[in-house]
């Protein structure tokens, strides 16, 4: 009799984008006619860039030849282009990562699930509180957890409340934790972090032992010269950190997928026994054992990404969305909404109209304006009350769900 694993029996409800798109689905067959705006996953909708484009053409043409075809590539990535990525994301921001570092991967969501793999089972994890789904359905899955109660909250998880009280600022926990989920910008409320509350973070790894996973895939939207794009720009943060970085959002990826992950050298767990072992080589042979790497032709339209035509037409991309953000802050708040978010990240974090708890002001929406957001309680017990818009949609599409909102 085969058994299933029974940590997926203590999953919530469905995986949150799978779940709207579910309803989202049962309202359109029943309202055909409905010109229905999705303003809910993060799902990017502008095309790829030019010059990725024509990188990758002319990888499938080489792939067409004999000289040029390429078959598995190596686990981690085309040394171009990872040391493209170590050059232009992170040496020249003053962070010393080395092309070694970089995994390249298909995709964040993928990576940060499956860094569990090179942990042990009894680190006590902390997450934030809204946060995004996939760090603690991977814990459940893992068997990292215990029961859900009522709320949603899994048994053994530390919860770090980012509320409007606290600025949407994660608090160092009073208790100790050795795993800890960032990822700033952040989704879902759109708030950032400072250099010195990553400080504060990386100080308090290095001081209990700690590993902190920074998820840093909307770092390309942050438009204050003084944040930080990446944990590394943070002294002591090689020795107790791993990031993880996407061009599904900045480069419009999403569907190509192409991501990666630094694990620098020297960054040490310790094992059962007491030993400290590198985790970068737990995590290469991981790789090595499970992954086939991306493919050819999707690294050289990344590498695209870092010529001087690709860096422009990227920067377009992110002023658009950014834009389109801007215009969503703009009317919400003329409606009379709070909003948060949306200066420095593609996400907008509303708070729900009185009355109405985040479901219930999805359905309002998705019923009275056929505009599709994402309910806040969807990313924990904490988002209850707030509701997430998404800026990645065409300009007149965004206008137009704003001007239904507006006359709501
Ligand atoms: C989101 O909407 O939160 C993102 O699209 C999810 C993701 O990037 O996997």
């Amino acid at each position: 009799m085969v058994q299933v694993n029974g940590n997926y029996l203590k999953l919530k409800a469905g995986y949150l984008f799978p779940e709207i798109a579910r309803r989202v689905k049962a309202f359109s067959e029943a309202n055909p006619e409905a010109p229905i705006i999705r303003l809910g996953i993060g799902d990017v909708t502008e095309p790829l860039p030019q010059a990725c484009r024509t990188a990758m053409k002319a990888a499938i043409d080489e792939m067409g030849t004999h000289a040029g075809f390429h078959g598995y590539g190596p686990e981690q990535g085309y040394p171009w282009l990872r040391e493209a990525i170590a050059q232009h994301d992170f040496q020249a921001r003053g962070c010393q990562v080395s092309a070694e570092e970089i995994f390249i991967s298909d995709g964040s969501k993928c990576d940060s699930s499956n860094i569990l793999d090179i942990l042990g089972p009894d680190n006590r994890i902390a997450v934030t509180d809204p946060v995004y789904p996939v760090y603690v359905d991977s814990n459940v899955m893992a068997g990292r957890t215990g029961e859900a109660d009522d709320a949603g909250r899994y048994g053994g998880l530390t919860y770090l409340p980012i509320t409007a009280a606290n600025g949407f600022s994660a608090e160092i926990p009073e208790q100790p934790v050795d795993l800890i989920y960032l990822c700033f910008p952040n989704n879902p409320t759109g708030a950032v972090a400072s250099r010195e509350q990553l400080q504060a973070w990386v100080d308090y790894a290095r001081r209990h032992d700690a590993l902190i996973l920074f998820d840093a895939a909307y770092e390309a939207f942050i438009q204050d010269p003084e944040l930080p794009h990446s944990i590394y720009e943070i002294e002591g943060a090689r020795e107790c950190a791993i990031e993880f970085r996407s061009f599904s959002k900045n480069a419009g990826f999403t569907g190509t997928r192409c991501a990666l992950t630094v694990v620098p050298r020297g960054l040490l767990g310790t094992a059962a026994n007491g030993e400290k072992v590198e985790l970068w080589s737990l995590w290469n042979r991981r790789q090595c054992t499970k992954f086939n790497g991306v493919s050819y032709i999707v690294q050289r339209g990344a590498e695209a990404v870092y010529s001087a035509e690709g860096k422009s037409q990227v920067q377009g991309l992110i002023r658009f969305y950014m834009d389109n953000a801007a215009i969503i802050r703009r009317e919400l708040s003329a409606a009379g909404l709070q909003v948060h978010g949306g200066e420095q990240a593609p996400y907008v974090w509303l708070k729900t109209p009185e009355g109405l708890d985040s479901w219930g002001f999805f359905d309002k929406l998705l019923n009275q304006a056929h505009v599709v957001g994402t309910p806040g309680s969807g990313f924990g017990a904490a988002g209850e009350g707030y509701f997430r818009l998404s800026a990645f949609n065409s300009r007149a599409r965004v206008e137009e769900a704003m001007e239904r909102v507006r006359a709501l």
